[in-house]
């Protein structure tokens, strides 16, 4: 190991393995058995030749590892760095490339990311510098990877505080602003719609769950146009700042975190802030209907029939359905730019979180090629997602009685009839992603904190990426 000056050395040992070049006393702790290199072991030794402060972190075994794993050992470190009260610490990247020196940049600062903006006695120490050491011969590669990992990593972070901050916060014009700051930041083209705007381009699902609350809907648009005459991509991000379940009220026990109901639009605003950092040479446009769903005197109603933005009439069967009547709007408010390719993301079904848990998001699409770019997309970036299908019996579920679809399919299937609908919406290659069961939880893991994960924010830019090469 080269001379690293930082108050803590942080190095990564793979299960079963001896140390090399660390010292007796790193030979020790792992030949007695007290270190073994399970991932997320860590051991501190002092007094060593290396660093005032030697961290021992497990990887696991070495042919299971890969840049999720190095995310979260990354995460370990920086985290207990900070937790020591350290100003600075350095990680030895344990494999020489490019993507490992990203993977552990943006594992710590996902790691080290807490939203603890509205608590007054907040910890106040932070660490201030994480060094990534790399071998002398492919400095460069790590440089670049650093970079691009820092860039991904601040998308998904403001994801993460879009989606975190209280629905008296995260209004929609409070997202419109926060789109606006993105857009100035790296010279994108912003436009945001207001109520009036909205009846002026007929999206009538959006004005109409939109319709009984204070805070008024806002329909956000983002235009990175960095692609020549390319066909664009669209992105598309259900944020219902507050989802009460309108008329069709939820129960009131875990109502609170309906104000994540934002997170599709989040992890949209957030790519494009890391699209932007990275600057790439694409056409990407992002489309964020953001509305609160309210009951009140002026509140859309069960039974309700509306003619939604593309023509189609939805029999509302439900109001706590209504993702996917301001999706729809957005689908097909899409086909004005003659997509590449269109992604949706959204918290749209507690079905989808029953399916999968917390460890997938739901994929669902009308074209394989595209489906299988997402899923790797998401393998990649550590945000997994999992191909769901959309058999024609699911849009049969959803045939209307009285007006030509209806927004509910009934209880089983849940998130694949949320699908179907959104389907009849989209005549252009398309991906949608259920991120109930992702976007946010309860329980953490080395590099995400309990509250907002920023998924799939990571899955998106990972896949735009993929686009620019
Ligand atoms: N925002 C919810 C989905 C949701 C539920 C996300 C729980 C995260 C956790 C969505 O608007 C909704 O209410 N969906 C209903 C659809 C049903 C009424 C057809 C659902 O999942 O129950
Ligand atoms: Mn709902
Ligand atoms: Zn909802």
């Amino acid at each position: 190991m080269e001379d690293v000056s930082a108050e803590l050395l942080a190095v990564g040992l793979y299960k079963g393995e001896a140390p090399e070049g660390l010292g007796d006393a790193a030979s020790e702790v792992v030949s007695s058995g007290d270190f073994a290199g399970k991932l997320g072991d860590t051991s501190l030794l002092y007094g060593q030749e290396q660093a005032p402060r030697l961290l021992l972190v497990g990887l696991g075994e070495r042919e299971s590892f890969d840049l999720e794993r190095l995310r979260r050992a990354s995460a370990t470190a920086a985290r207990r760095a900070r937790a020591l009260k350290l100003r600075e610490a350095a990680l030895a990247l344990p494999q020489e490339a490019r993507e490992t020196a990203r993977a552990a940049a943006e594992g710590a600062i996902l790691g080290l990311y807490r939203f603890d903006r509205h608590k007054s006695g907040a910890e106040s120490h932070e660490l201030e510098t994480f060094w990534l050491v790399s071998g002398e011969h492919d400095l460069e590669q790590a440089i670049e990877g650093t970079d691009v990992g820092q860039k991904v990593a601040s998308g998904a972070v403001l994801a993460r505080d879009l989606a975190n901050e209280p629905s008296n916060v995260a209004t929609p014009a409070y997202l419109a602003e926060k789109a606006r700051e993105v857009c100035q930041r790296h010279g994108m083209q912003v436009t945001v719609l207001d109520r009036a705007g909205l009846e002026v381009e007929g999206l009538t699902g959006l004005s109409t769950v939109g319709r009984s609350a204070s805070n008024e809907p806002r329909f956000i648009v983002l235009e990175h146009r960095k692609g020549g005459d390319a066909a664009p991509i669209v992105l598309v991000g259900k944020a219902v700042t507050f989802d009460s379940g309108g008329i069709s009220i939820k129960p009131s026990s875990g109502m609170e975190d309906m104000k994540f109901d934002m997170s599709g639009g989040a992890a949209v605003l957030g790519a494009m802030e890391a699209l932007g950092a990275l600057d790439l040479a694409l056409n990407v446009v992002a489309l964020v209907p953001a509305t609160e769903n309210l009951p009140g005197g002026d509140a859309y109603k069960p039974g309700d029939v509306l003619k939604l933005h593309s023509g189609k009439t939805v029999e509302i069967v439900t109001t706590d359905a209504e993702g996917r009547l301001i999706l729809a709007d957005a689908l097909s408010y899409a086909r004005r730019y003659e997509p590449a390719a269109v992604i949706d993301c959204a918290t749209l079904t507690g079905a989808c979180h029953v399916a999968l848990g917390d460890h997938a998001s739901g994929l669902m699409g009308n074209d394989e090629g595209l489906i299988s770019e997402v899923r790797a997309a998401g393998e990649a970036a550590g945000e997994r997602a999992w191909h769901l299908p959309l058999f024609e019996e699911y849009t049969e579920q959803i045939k209307g009685d009285v007006a030509d679809i209806k927004n509910s399919g009934g209880r089983f299937g849940g998130a694949l009839t949320a699908g179907a609908f959104l389907k009849e919406f989209a005549d252009y290659p398309w991906a949608h992603l259920d991120i109930a069961g992702t976007a946010y939880g309860k329980k953490g893991n080395a590099y995400t904190p309990k509250g907002a994960t920023g998924a799939p924010t990571r899955l998106l830019v990972e896949f735009l990426l993929g686009r620019a090469s």
